[in-house]
């Protein structure tokens, strides 16, 4: 409803336009006889133009904007704060840098990565991931209950019962805090050595 009254420059209106530039640029691309997905699989973009095809009033069109918007939006802080984790984590700790250029000029030497990466190229890299992991552990890029609902017949957590129906979350970020004592709030992959 309020949507309308939203201003169409700057801000809003900005991330509006840019969602509804990509869509477009998207849907042209799709219908070039040499486009080929990067994967093999479509990804969520080219899904919604496919069930869209399929039947256009299971998809409409504002959908499609709608939940790409809602993509840009939790997915742009979210991997930006990553990233930034994983570059400061590496910069403290050079051991570690110097194994993942390692692993990762090694993969480019055998050509089995191409530029930039894919998706599925880099699930291959396990000390990659285990970085990533490591940097998401530490610096967690949501500070967000992650609401769950407590299933039929309830729930003991944390020693607490909690009956069915009732919404409980735990901070992802407070997790790793208050846990510290079990998995080391220092800790680091140089010291941790995935041998
Ligand atoms: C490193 C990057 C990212 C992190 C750390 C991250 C983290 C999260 C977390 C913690 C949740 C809540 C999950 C839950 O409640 O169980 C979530 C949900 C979600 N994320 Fe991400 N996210 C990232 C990137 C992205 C990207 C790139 C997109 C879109 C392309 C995206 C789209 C979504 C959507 C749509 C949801 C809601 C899913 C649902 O409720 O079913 N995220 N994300």
């Amino acid at each position: 409803m309020l949507f309308p009254l939203l201003p169409t420059t700057g801000g809003h209106g900005y991330v509006g336009k840019y969602t509804m530039d990509e869509i477009a640029s998207r849907e042209s691309l799709l219908k070039s006889p040499d486009f080929k997905e990067r994967d093999g699989k479509p990804d969520f973009v080219s899904r919604f133009f496919e069930i869209r095809q399929e039947d256009p009033n299971k998809l409409t069109k504002m959908d499609i904007f709608t939940m790409c918007q809602s993509n840009i939006g939790a997915g742009s802080d979210t991997t930006a704060i990553s990233l930034s984790a994983i570059v400061y984590n590496l910069l403290k700790h050079p051991e570690t840098y110097r194994r993942l250029k390692e692993e990762i000029d090694k993969a480019a030497a055998q050509g089995k990565i191409s530029n930039p990466i894919s998706f599925k190229e880099a699930q291959e890299l396990p000390f990659l991931q285990a970085v990533i992991k490591e940097a998401l552990r530490l610096h967690s890029a949501t500070g967000l209950p992650l609401a769950r609902v407590v299933p039929e017949g309830g729930a003991m957590l944390a020693g607490k019962h909690f009956p069915e129906g009732a919404t409980v979350g735990i901070n992802s970020m407070g997790r790793t805090q208050k846990y510290k004592h079990l998995w080391g709030r220092r800790r680091y992959l140089a010291a941790r050595a995935m041998a």
